[in-house]
């Protein structure tokens, strides 16, 4: 039995590329394993300390589209980071035996502030918070003295920076205390953003768990597919198809993704027709999860409920560890 710990920020409504590329795995995890799944709110508030109005909302949304997909409080553990505040008290430690320099070549963090310095907020100034972003999540995973997280690609860096404090920690004091952790990739393709980019909120490219239907249709009539194809029965390149094919192979099975490959090819597929019966699958795909996100928000007594469990359980975990953790560096 593995101890496998991630978390995801509180970004509010989750869409299909959180879903597909990290929930899904997550899901798989909980039933060979000891997992620990929590709302990163601290790792919010270090790009969105000043518009905070959303915050409480965004936790609960996020959780709600975690329950909806299929992470079962009964054989995982859903906590929110800041109701640990241990984890804090770890991030000091962390953050006195790491080197600066450390942190500032997180490839990560770079493209963090390139997007800040891009939009033009009020809060494009990088922060002391943000820059201890890795080691914050250092401290998250080393709170459980985790073996495993399973990620998104984008925080492979990350992780690599937890493995460098934690054998860092692990030198300094002298101790094989802390385990380095190993990131877990999911073998799924990463779907894109309906424009072709990666999939994002801030890209508003993307379909949420929670859309209706007929939202969802409508975005995906916006896809992008073949741009040489001008008329209906011109021959189209599946492969040049730069969105709407690629989530026929995400969401059909081998039979049906042929027929949309031998048809467009031939000249037989519209590609509105196609596209139609595209969202008509996705929406197929999504139906139960999206009835189970709507019990949730008809029961947010059980949601809450579920919240403030696991986030006693994990903070008796946590408080083990951080004693420990004290005893080792030798304070008071
Ligand atoms: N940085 C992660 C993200 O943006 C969220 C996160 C915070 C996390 N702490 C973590 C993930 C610890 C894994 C382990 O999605
Ligand atoms: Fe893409 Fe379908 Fe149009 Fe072919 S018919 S180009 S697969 S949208």
């Amino acid at each position: 039995m593995q101890r496998i710990v991630s978390g995801m920020r509180s970004t509010g409504r989750l869409h299909l590329g959180h879903y597909l590329g990290v929930i899904k795995n997550w899901v798989d995890l909980q039933n060979n394993n000891e997992c620990y799944y929590f709302v990163a709110d601290w790792h919010a508030l270090t790009t969105k300390y000043d518009d905070t109005k959303n915050l409480r909302q965004d936790v609960v949304d996020v959780v709600i589209d975690w329950l909806a997909s299929g992470i079962d409080p009964k054989k995982s553990t859903i906590y929110v980071q800041s109701l640990i505040p241990e984890i804090a008290e770890l991030n000091i430690y962390l953050s006195m035996i790491t080197p600066q320099n450390w942190v500032e070549r997180d490839p990560t963090l770079k493209d963090m502030a390139k997007i800040l310095r891009t939009k033009e907020a009020n809060n494009s100034q990088i922060s002391y918070g943000l820059m201890g972003y890795p080691v914050l999540m250092s401290a998250d995973i080393m709170m459980l003295n985790a073996d495993a997280i399973p990620v998104g690609i984008d925080q492979v860096a990350h992780i690599e920076i937890t493995r460098d404090i934690v054998r860092r920690f692990n030198n300094i004091y002298k101790t094989d205390f802390f385990k380095e952790p190993k990131a877990l990739l999911n073998n799924c393709s990463l779907i894109c953003g309906l424009d072709g980019n990666k999939m994002s909120k801030s890209y508003n490219n993307d379909i949420k768990i929670s859309d209706s239907d007929e939202i969802t249709a409508k975005k995906i009539m916006t896809a992008i597919t073949d741009r040489s194809r001008i008329r209906r029965d011109d021959p189209g390149h599946p492969e040049d198809c730069e969105v709407a094919f690629k989530y026929w192979k995400v969401f059909g099975n081998e039979e049906q993704v042929n027929i949309v490959k031998s048809e467009c090819v031939n000249g037989q597929r519209g590609c509105a027709d196609c596209k139609r019966q595209l969202a008509q699958l996705v929406n197929s795909c999504l139906k139960d999860i999206r009835e189970k996100r709507k019990y949730y928000e008809a029961h947010l007594d059980e949601v809450h409920e579920i919240i403030q469990e696991g986030s006693n359980k994990t903070r008796i975990e946590a408080k083990k560890i951080l004693t420990q953790v004290k005893n080792i560096i030798g304070m008071y």
